[in-house]
């Protein structure tokens, strides 16, 4: 499974990049926002960064301006992947997009007759939003199973870029279902860490370091 960082925030990509967990990056508006930087300053940073796929997201909303954005968010650098909605005019920037050549990320996925047509416009990826659909009292992993098996029935390529993560559960259930990448917040991925009982030994091995006066520097 990849792991993608879905954050604009360099100094937290760079951490988790020193320990070979950064196989790419997502961006969003908001999360552009947020880190109160210039989108093409901030994205060509992460790009030079990373070598993995960097997701930045374009602002409009037809088509034709979607493919000028998406052109132009591409010259930024070779591992750019544009990110598009899942409208109509998303599908037809999508299709033109790939055609050039250039990584689509289709974001706003909420159901699985949207990722297929994501798949059959090209899409490289399709994000399915697991936790938005969680808030409104419906099942995200379901979808993320659902498209599993639909693009296994056809043999599409397109990744399924699990999104919309909001906690160490959530990846694991990806991944046990197979989805090709993740995208979750530096938090969850630093949280994935975390056992009670690795803490809880620790204690001893240091207790029984401490008595012992084991040295080995
Ligand atoms: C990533 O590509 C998505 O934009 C992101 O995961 C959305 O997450 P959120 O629903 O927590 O905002």
């Amino acid at each position: 499974m990849k792991f993608f960082v879905d954050t604009a925030e360099i100094d937290a990509i760079a951490e988790l990049h020193a320990l070979g967990m950064v196989d790419g990056v997502t961006t969003n508006p908001s999360l552009i926002k947020k880190s109160g930087r210039d989108i093409l300053e901030v994205t060509k940073e992460i790009c030079d960064l990373v070598d993995g796929p960097v997701s930045a997201e374009v602002t409009a909303t037809d088509a034709d301006q979607m493919i000028a954005e998406g052109r132009k968010l591409a010259e930024i650098a070779e591992n750019i992947a544009v990110k598009v909605p899942l409208t109509w005019d998303g599908l037809k920037a999508c299709k033109v997009l790939t055609d050039e050549g250039k990584m689509v990320n289709v974001t706003l996925c909420f159901s699985a007759n949207q990722a297929l047509l994501a798949a059959k416009a090209g899409a490289t990826f399709i994000s399915p939003f697991i936790g938005r659909l969680d808030d409104i009292a419906l099942d995200g992993m379901e979808l993320i199973e659902d498209i599993r098996v639909v693009y296994d029935n056809y043999g599409f390529t397109t990744e399924i870029l699990a999104a919309s993560i909001r906690s160490v559960n959530h990846v694991l259930d990806c991944a046990r279902i197979g989805a090709d990448v993740m995208t979750a917040p530096p938090a969850v991925i630093k949280a994935m860490v975390n056992h009670p009982l690795t803490d809880k030994g620790l204690d001893a091995f240091l207790a029984d370091i401490k008595a012992a006066n084991i040295k080995i520097l």
